[in-house]
């Protein structure tokens, strides 16, 4: 199929940027939609013209680097998947794409379509893990009992890719999703208990440096989220959050 592209290009943080059109031809419906880039980029290079640049680098839904909207929805049409499993048989030939990074404060441009995330891992630094003893008295994890309903709920929220379409498409900008699945994962289980109140506490007020809006409940987060993390850790978090505050551990 014939495509035109309507691509979002800006050299640095500071350029303040604009779309650009470009024609691709001879796109198959089995390529997905970064091997469509390449072949954009194959021809920009052969041209002596600047390659777009796009962030990825596992291409099979893991890694949560492949972040572009697309056509006004983070990671494209399609529910539960990521840029990088988004193919181009659900576009039509002749259509236009619209192609854009993230849009949100907190996740400045560095080039294109590339944009800094760093913020995702300054919350998870102030305290998404959990302290362990590794003296050489530790524990077996597997002597500790989880219920069975708490393990699935917990591996649910952890399998949040960090990937930021759900601040992306937030009208808010607000990092709730991700914070809260980063808190959840940790809060279900006996190993994150001990440091429960801090965590919660310390990862939302990183949180709110960083500038991402508040949550007000529009749910679209949710909806575009590629692993289908659900608004249930939200409310887990504000659980967790009040009660840390009130008992102020
Ligand atoms: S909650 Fe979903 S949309 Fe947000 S960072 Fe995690 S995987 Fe991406
Ligand atoms: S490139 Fe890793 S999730 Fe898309």
């Amino acid at each position: 199929m014939n495509l035109t592209l309507k691509i979002w290009r800006q050299k640095n943080k500071q350029d303040k940027g604009r779309m650009e059109t470009y024609p691709v031809s001879n796109i198959s419906g089995d390529m997905s939609f970064l091997e469509m880039l390449d072949v954009l980029n194959e021809q920009l290079i052969n041209d002596g013209k600047e390659p777009v640049a796009f962030d990825h680098d596992c291409r099979e839904g893991i890694c949560g680097m492949c972040s572009l909207f697309i056509n006004g929805e983070a990671h494209g049409p399609g529910r539960e998947i990521t840029t990088c499993q988004l193919h181009m048989r659900s576009f039509k030939d002749g259509d236009t794409i619209h192609i854009e990074p993230w849009r949100a404060a907190a996740f400045p441009v560095v080039k294109d379509l590339v944009t800094d995330r760093s913020a995702l891992d300054r919350i998870m630094n102030a305290g998404g893990f959990v302290s362990v003893n590794t003296s050489g008295n530790t524990i077996d994890a597997n002597t500790i009992p989880v219920p069975k309903a708490d393990a699935d709920k917990a591996f649910d929220a952890a399998t949040c890719i960090g990937c930021g379409a759900c601040v992306a498409t937030c009208k808010n900008a607000s990092a709730m999703l991700f914070t809260s699945a980063k808190v959840s994962q940790l809060a279900l289980l006996p190993q994150g208990k001990v440091e429960a109140h801090d965590r919660v506490l310390n990862m939302v007020h990183q949180m709110d440096l960083e500038g991402f809006g508040n949550c007000t409940n529009t749910g679209a987060c949710e909806v575009e989220c590629p692993k289908g993390i659900s608004l249930e850790n939200i409310a887990r978090m504000n659980r967790e959050y009040l009660s840390a505050s009130v008992t102020g551990e």
